[in-house]
Order: structure tokens, then C-alpha cells, then sequence
């Protein structure tokens, strides 16, 4: 579904991501997992189109889009949580979904898409006339998916899940994307929270630096020296 190959990108021209590779294929939860500064987010603008390559070919659906706008983009399928949930805190619950419905052409089907969110979050149509801002974090958190779920994406990439989150909260929202992948959404997740990230992905990255350090399936990677010394503290 998803391809990148060699991938350099950076700010004003000094690059702080290097000859980065990945795959994401469909259906699959994916996880790349680093450190603060390592250059998660930085990649995740690189594929949404928010940030343009130096180097390097991203490839999405056979298409090479290094040159595709955000937005069209999003038409395509691709949705990005962004770090931080970015949402409108004197808006309502439902005002906020709407916001993510802006590309679907027609009022039937951003009703039907929101009745399908809330049927994935009934949490959220208990309170769809609340301000957001009046949420807890991690009802913030999922308010931020199911934001990114009313563009109707296949790929669904949310930067830093976690932040912010009590453990349990964690558990809770890492969940609901194992809801949304049930229902055929392909997952790419970007985390600090490395256990908790590789528990829940089917295969990951890590990332050091702005580089790919190793790659492979959960297990592989929880049972790795790297990942075992630089994050889980064994
Ligand atoms: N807008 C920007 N302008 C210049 N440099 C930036 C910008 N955003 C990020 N950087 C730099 O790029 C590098 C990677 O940052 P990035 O935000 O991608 O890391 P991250 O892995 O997402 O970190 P965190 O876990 O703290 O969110 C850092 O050195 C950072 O200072
Ligand atoms: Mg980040």
C-alpha cells in the first residue's frame, strides 16, 4: 500500500531524516517507534504531503506522490492524526468531525460516515453537542481519530497516540485502533511509547537519529539487543 524508498527530508534545507525505507502493507497495523527528536513526526508530514522530499520516492497505491498536495492526498485515502490532536476546543464533538469530513463530496455520505464513527465510538455520540475542550485526554485522543476516520481513509497514520495518556488510557485508545483495523483500515503508528507501539503493531521501525536502525515483526523486535537496551531498560 505503501512504499518509501531512500527517503531524505528536512527544514530549510538542513535534512534531519536520512535514506529512510519503509513498507506498510494492507491491513496491517505498523509502528515506527523512537526517541524524542528521532524524526517520527518529521516522517509522518514527509508521507501526508505537509512536508516535500529531498531525496528519496514515496509511493502509495502504485502512485508516486511526492508531489501531491495534502489535501488530495486525503481524497486518496490517506488520513494523518497530527501530535498534539489539533482540536477545535470551542467546538462541539460533532463540529470537530465534520471538520474531517471536508472532502466527501455530499451530505448522505458525511451522515453515513458519522453514524459509522459513532458507531466505532458511541462514547462520542453520547456527547456529540459537547465542547471538545471540555474532554478528558484521552476522550480528546479519540475525538482525534474519529476526526481522521470521517475522511474515510485506507491508511490511517496518528503521530503519538499516547501522549499524555495514563497507561490504562493508553490500552484503551491503542484498542479502538484494533476496532478500525478490524474494519480494513491499514494503520501506520508513530510513538515514543515503544512497548506499548510494538505490542499492538503487527511489524515496526525504529528510528534513531533520523535513521532506520532495524525493522521486523513485534516479537523480532521486542526480543532485540537494540530495542531492549536503548528502550525497555533491560
Ligand atoms: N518546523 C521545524 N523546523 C526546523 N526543525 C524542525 C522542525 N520540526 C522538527 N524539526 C527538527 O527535526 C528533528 C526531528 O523532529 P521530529 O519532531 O520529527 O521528532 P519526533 O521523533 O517526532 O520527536 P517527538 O517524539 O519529540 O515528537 C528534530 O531535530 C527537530 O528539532
Ligand atoms: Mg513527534
Amino acid at each position: 500500500m505503501l512504499k518509501v524508498e531512500n527517503l531524505k527530508l528536512g527544514y530549510d534545507g538542513v535534512p534531519v531524516i536520512f535514506d529512510v525505507s519503509l513498507e506498510v502493507h494492507e491491513k496491517e497495523i505498523v509502528s515506527i517507534v523512537g526517541s524524542n527528536g528521532a524524526g517520527k513526526s518529521t516522517i509522518l508530514r514527509g508521507l501526508s504531503g505537509l512536508l516535500k522530499p529531498m531525496a528519496g520516492t514515496i509511493t502509495y497505491m502504485g502512485q508516486k506522490i511526492n508531489q501531491v498536495p495534502a489535501h488530495k492526498l486525503v481524497e486518496m485515502g490517506m488520513a494523518h492524526v497530527p501530535e498534539g490532536r489539533q482540536l477545535f476546543g470551542k467546538l462541539s464533538v460533532k463540529e470537530n468531525l465534520m471538520m474531517g469530513a471536508y472532502v466527501l463530496k455530499d451530505e448522505v455520505t458525511k451522515k453515513d460516515c458519522l453514524e459509522q464513527v459513532f458507531e466505532l465510538f458511541p462514547r462520542l455520540k453520547e456527547r456529540e453537542n459537547q465542547a471538545a475542550e471540555t474532554f478528558s485526554g484521552g476522550e480528546q485522543q479519540m475525538l482525534a481519530i474519529a476526526r481522521g476516520m470521517m475522511s474515510r481513509p485506507k491508511l490511517l497514520m496518528i503521530d503519538e497516540m499516547s501522549l499524555g495518556l495514563a497507561p490504562v488510557l493508553v490500552d484503551k485508545v491503542m484498542d479502538s485502533l484494533k476496532v478500525i483495523n478490524s474494519i480494513g483500515i491499514t494503520v501506520l503508528l508513530v510513538e515514543q511509547k515503544v512497548q506499548e507501539a510494538l505490542e499492538y503493531a503487527d511489524r515496526g521501525y525504529v528510528l534513531q537519529n533520523g535513521r532506520m536502525v532495524i525493522s521486523g515483526t513485534n516479537e523480532e523486535l521486542l526480543a532485540s539487543d537494540i530495542v531492549k537496551k536503548a528502550y525497555l531498560g533491560m
